[in-house]
């Protein structure tokens, strides 16, 4: 029996999970279901994007599913400070090229490691009307501990190359310990190739050259950014799912935030909430419908009849789920 917490947000974050846990229903799988609220909805009902109860349900967890929250202006993000309670520190965000979509090159086939608790993320921002200050924290600690990740999901992933990314051209002294970091943990690791790139450049490469990268390590912001540029390189956000790993837990959700332009429509795509579930059930050991869920989702989108329209098709949420669980089962 699995204990899962579902984390669903708001928006689009409510339409995917519901999505994912029609799929979860249909596994031959046993899990008990907790429900945490947190988002903005819940801030209107609660006072709180991320009430202690959420934090509780989901440390108690073996792992978590999160959908999206919309911003609450003045507060803090609930998804950003449920990852630091968590410590799960690990952000890994695959990226892919899927047959059937009008994605930038076919061999696209890279992954993301973004750092999770600190870097510009760390929300602590201060100063008066006329100048603002955000800290920008960057330890040895973290940085060494999440080169380690990518260095370790490289030989996991059967890869060649660690690419780190940066911007210590102008960051000397933080980026500069990032960089620094890197490549001492490189060194335990003489099978796996290295390079590095100022993020600007990286920006360009990952347009010109998406198919020349393996795994790819930055900071928190540097690493967000760059994710949504990959997944529109395959297609859109609705295919990018991500895991949020720490030494005890899992947090696993869609790259996408909870999209108010599509919201209520039951035409987001649940496709990066499913194959974040997928990634879940691989953090949790079930390797083998971990990858039954990938395959079921590539010939769905792979056959080109039922997609969402943000892949050109005119199916909606629950239309492409049931085509995936059909797959399955
Ligand atoms: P977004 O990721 O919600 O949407 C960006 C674009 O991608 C929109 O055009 C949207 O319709 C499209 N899109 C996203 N997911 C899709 C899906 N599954 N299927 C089809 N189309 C999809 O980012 P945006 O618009 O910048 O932010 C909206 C809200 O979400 C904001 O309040 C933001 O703070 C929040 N956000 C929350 C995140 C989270 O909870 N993890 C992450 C990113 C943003
Ligand atoms: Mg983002």
């Amino acid at each position: 029996m699995y204990k899962l917490a579902i984390i669903s947000g708001d928006g689009i974050g409510k339409e995917v999970m519901s999505a994912c846990e029609y799929l979860l229903d249909k596994l031959n799988l046993d899990f008990s279901f907790k429900y945490g609220q947190a988002g903005f909805e819940c801030f209107n009902k609660n006072g709180t994007t991320l009430p202690e109860e959420t934090v509780k349900i989901a440390n108690d967890s073996d792992a978590v599913l999160f959908g999206a929250s919309t911003s609450t202006p003045g507060q803090p993000s609930p998804i950003i400070n449920l990852r630091k309670e968590l410590n799960v520190y690990a952000n890994i965000r695959p990226i892919k090229s899927y047959k059937g979509v009008n994605c930038i090159r076919d061999d696209i086939d890279f992954v993301i490691v973004r750092e999770n608790t600190e870097g510009l993320y760390s929300q602590k921002e201060y100063g008066n009307k006329e100048k603002m200050i955000a800290e920008r924290i960057i330890t040895r600690k973290a940085s060494e501990r999440i080169s380690k990740v990518a260095f370790n999901l490289c030989l996991k992933r059967g890869q060649e190359k660690v690419t780190c990314v940066h911007k210590s051209n102008v960051l000397k002294k933080t980026d500069g310990v990032f960089k620094e970091s890197f490549y001492n943990i490189a060194k335990n690791y003489p099978q796996i190739k290295t390079e590095d790139y100022y993020v600007d450049a990286m920006a360009m490469y990952l347009i010109t050259q998406p198919q020349n990268f393996d795994v790819i390590v930055s900071s928190n912001l540097f690493g967000d950014i760059l994710s949504d540029e990959s997944a529109g390189l395959i297609g859109g956000l609705g295919l990018a799912p991500s895991g949020n790993i720490g030494d005890h837990n899992g947090l696993f959700e869609p790259v996408h935030g909870s999209a108010p332009d599509i919201a209520g429509k039951n035409i987001a795509n649940p496709c990066s909430m499913i194959l974040s579930a997928s990634m879940m059930l691989d953090y949790l050991g079930e390797w083998k419908i971990a990858n039954e869920i990938k395959n079921a989702v590539e010939k769905v989108i792979a056959d080109c009849k039922i997609r969402t329209p943000d892949l050109g098709g005119d199916s909606n949420t629950m239309e492409v789920t049931k085509a995936i669980v059909k797959e399955l089962i």
